[in-house]
């Protein structure tokens, strides 16, 4: 029987890791995978990390069960930031739990919302591809709108429109902030209307914060998310701690559900813990702990928050360069200065992503998407004059 599986496609990105890596020209760039970089190219553990982790090292004294819900101090210490200091439960309306990092938080999100009777689940597109895989994966129905314009903003008439057509008891996926793979995010003022037009269409609002603190800044970045929040009954949450804390391989998230009615919370979450129990059992502890170490203690906090905004600053001032160079041959760079995180995408075909691939070591997904964290002050000079050279 296994002999009769049929060969399923590589993930294009890691693919494109080992053609990079065996590359052997100097001067090539990875623009691919998605890990922030430092102007030296390198994708380090967070110094704050490094203390936590020195002190877990020291403090855990076992490494027992903890239940499917995980490391649960974690879980509560991150509300503050995702929620809002100064109501962080939603009046208790909320709860979490842990989960093996977004991806795991999103899989449970989609889930509980098809067992609580979600007949279809809306997204922009083009999106992260793991979306449209999980939703495959659980046997539930996708429908697409286009989330960007060719100008580079939010197309807010395709998102009205499919508002429209969608029906009581449909779910709606939201990426809270830096857009996968456009990084054109909602503004403000998007933000206010899609919370009005979701909560009068009575839809699901599935948000999904995988980048909070490397767009605009922690507060900014959970705009859209509260927002949406304060306009509707109920809604789910898929955290991911593995960007802003540089704890990818740990795998370090959180799945949030917010009810109109605090009574309902532990019957609704106990679908969640039996999800996760058949499928993971309980997520990995070490990454999270560090995290609630951070969290508990005020001076580690304040590292860490110096370190995102050192990430982010370096990310605004690589934009502000694509921004400032304009057009690049026939391509236009500049609405990379104003977009958000770390991927944008570029107007180049699939033929140009191969050109530059092949001529100037320039590696980026076959979308066009880059990451930008992957430019530095020494190599972006390089990157706009190989756009120059395959799109002029
Ligand atoms: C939009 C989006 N959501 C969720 C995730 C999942 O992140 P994690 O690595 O924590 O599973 C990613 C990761 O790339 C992402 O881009």
């Amino acid at each position: 029987m296994l002999t009769n599986l049929a060969q399923q496609p590589a993930d294009a990105l890691l693919a494109l890791i080992k053609l990079h890596n065996a590359d052997p020209r100097a001067n090539k760039i990875d623009l691919g995978v998605g890990v922030y970089r430092t102007e030296e190219g390198a994708t380090p553990v967070f110094a704050a990390i490094k203390a936590a982790e020195a002190k877990l090292v020291q403090q855990q004294d076992s490494k027992a069960y903890l239940g499917p819900e995980g490391d649960m101090g974690f879980v509560t210490a991150l509300m503050p930031y995702v929620f809002g200091a100064a109501n962080p439960t939603m009046d208790g309306r909320i709860e979490g739990m842990q989960a093996p990092g977004g991806t795991g938080a999103l899989r449970l999100a989609f889930a509980v919302a098809k067992r609580a009777g979600v007949k279809r689940y809306w997204m922009g597109t083009p999106s992260w591809p793991n979306h449209a895989q999980i939703l495959a994966d659980l046997g539930l129905e996708l429908k697409t709108f286009n989330h960007a314009t060719k100008a580079g903003t939010v197309d807010m008439p395709a998102l009205r429109a499919a508002i429209a057509e969608a029906g009581e008891g449909d779910a709606i996926l939201l990426h809270g902030c830096c857009h996968n793979p456009t990084g054109i995010d909602y503004t403000p003022a998007d933000w206010d209307e899609i919370a009005a037009l979701v909560a009068a269409k009575k839809l699901l609002p599935i948000l999904d914060l995988a980048y909070q603190g490397l767009g605009k800044g922690m507060e900014e970045d959970a705009y859209g998310l509260r927002r949406v929040l304060a306009a509707v009954p109920e809604a789910l949450v898929a955290y991911s701690c593995d960007k802003n804390f540089g704890l990818y391989r740990d795998r370090v998230g959180a799945f949030y559900l917010m009810l109109a009615d605090p009574a309902g919370l532990g019957a609704a979450m106990s679908n969640a813990h039996a999800l996760a129990r058949a499928s993971w059992s309980q997520p990995p502890d070490h990454g999270a702990a560090a995290v609630r170490l951070i969290l508990a203690d005020a001076g580690l906090t304040a590292q860490w928050l110096a370190e995102l905004d050192t990430m982010r600053e370096r990310m605004r001032q690589v934009r502000a360069k694509l921004g400032a160079a304009g057009k690049a041959g026939t391509a236009d760079l500049s609405p990379m200065g104003s977009q958000n995180g770390l991927f944008s995408i570029t107007p180049l075909t699939p033929e140009q992503v191969l050109a530059i691939r092949e001529k100037h070591g320039i590696y980026m997904a076959g979308s066009g998407r880059i990451n930008v964290a992957g430019l530095t002050m020494a190599n972006i000079d390089q990157f706009i004059a190989a756009v120059a050279d395959v799109t002029g």
